[in-house]
């Protein structure tokens, strides 16, 4: 027989082959030509496909080659056999391949499976557990004071319309107080039915209360307002409030002052001393703003170190927030009887009281995500 290098691309005629032995030889030498490469080979999926276009491809796979070179052009003698010795091979290469699949499919599921394994011996993630953010904190020391009372909670939106934050309030448009309120208002497609601001304090939320209940009515309003000042150790333009309201038919000025002492003494102390000083809300009458003792020199003005207290700058009182009876023409926005009914309300300015009861100096911080400071209050 011949020695040729590739014998599939010659015909019988050319590799001088003309009996049946010399048939067989030659398919049998190129059977173990097929088992040779493929043992040869990783199973995966790439030697997989690259074995099956060399052996099986349509083009120029090697039993193209045979029925194109040998088959086709074998004498009628030789026929039969050439075509039943290239039955037999492909039979053969076909199973093989399907063995070599089957074992590459297999070997990348081990793969993946391997890569996925979870090691149960491995020591665990320890996740830090994290706190409530001081203002959270505070929130929640004032419910709890007011709940002990009767007070319920509340909470409403922070998108507001000027319906709400303002004239229900007995602010109408251009009454001078707007001019320290008016905030961020949102850009609405033209014919909007009503203009939308974000809310300047939690006071709307009186408001919607009334107009949904009939009193007795006993609520505080956590929640965030936003306005346009400018941000320094005492001033953001987001900060946090606590709304109250107390309406019924017999409250006096007196319920109002109890319940405002009762409040300060429990969140900053027995000692601390509480007073009371003139002040205008149009939503309010009378109006006032509720001062309590410094905590800082004990109300003397007078820091611990000698000379004055930098907190209350030497006035021994510091401002905590505003509050008044309600105004009676406030009543008639929710049609309450302003002749039957008499209540009070107050608005706290949660991050300033927080600041106060916890020495912090820079309002900036509540802000800033520092966990550094954020620690402090686990
Ligand atoms: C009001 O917002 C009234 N709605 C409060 C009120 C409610 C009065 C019910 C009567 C009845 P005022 O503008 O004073 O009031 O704000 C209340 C508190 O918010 C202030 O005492 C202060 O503690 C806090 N505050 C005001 N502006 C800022 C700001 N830019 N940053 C942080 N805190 C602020």
């Amino acid at each position: 027989m011949p020695s040729i290098d590739n014998p599939t691309e010659k015909t019988l005629a050319a590799l001088a082959i003309n009996d049946p032995l010399a048939i067989e030889d030659l398919f049998a030498m190129e059977k173990s030509r097929f088992d040779k490469q493929l043992a040869a080979k990783n199973p995966d999926e790439v030697n997989y496909t690259l074995m099956k276009n060399a052996w099986l491809g349509r083009k120029a796979g090697v039993l193209t080659l045979i029925t194109e070179n040998w088959l086709k052009s074998a004498s009628p003698t030789l026929k039969p056999i050439v075509g039943q010795s290239l039955n037999q091979l492909k039979h053969h290469i076909e199973g093989s391949l399907e063995i070599f699949r089957i074992a590459a499919e297999k070997t990348s599921e081990e793969i993946a499976s391997a890569r996925e394994r979870v090691d149960l011996s491995l020591p665990g993630v320890i996740r830090t557990i994290g706190s409530h953010h001081l203002i959270r904190q505070v929130f929640q020391e004032i419910e709890d004071i007011f709940f002990s009372i009767g007070f319920s909670v509340v909470e409403g939106p922070e998108i507001e319309t000027p319906y709400y934050n303002f004239e229900a309030l007995n602010i109408p448009e251009f009454h001078p107080v707007r001019d320290d309120m008016d905030t961020f208002y949102i850009d609405l497609p033209k014919g909007a039915p009503t203009p939308l601001l974000l809310r300047t304090h939690t006071s709307p939320m009186q408001i919607r209360t009334m107009e949904k209940r009939q009193p007795p009515v006993r609520v505080i309003v956590p929640g965030k307002i936003y306005r346009r000042d400018n941000p320094d150790a005492t001033h953001s333009f987001m900060f946090h409030q606590v709304e109250g309201l107390a309406v019924d038919t017999d409250i006096t000025f007196c319920d109002f002052t109890g319940t405002i002492e009762y409040f300060v003494k429990q969140f900053f102390g027995p000692g601390v001393k509480t007073r009371l000083r003139p002040s205008y809300f149009p939503f309010t009458e009378p109006s006032v703003e509720f001062d309590g003792s410094c905590i800082f020199c004990g109300g003397s003005g007078t820091a611990a170190g000698g000379g004055t207290c930098s907190k209350c700058k030497g006035a021994g009182w510091i401002e905590l927030f505003g509050a008044g009876m309600v105004d009676p023409a406030v009543y008639g926005f929710v049609n309450y009887d302003a002749k039957k009914v008499s209540g009070f309300a107050f608005g706290i300015g949660i991050d300033r009281l927080a600041m106060l009861k916890y020495g912090i100096d820079d309002i900036q911080v509540f802000f800033q995500n520092d966990v550094r400071f954020l620690r402090q209050f686990p």
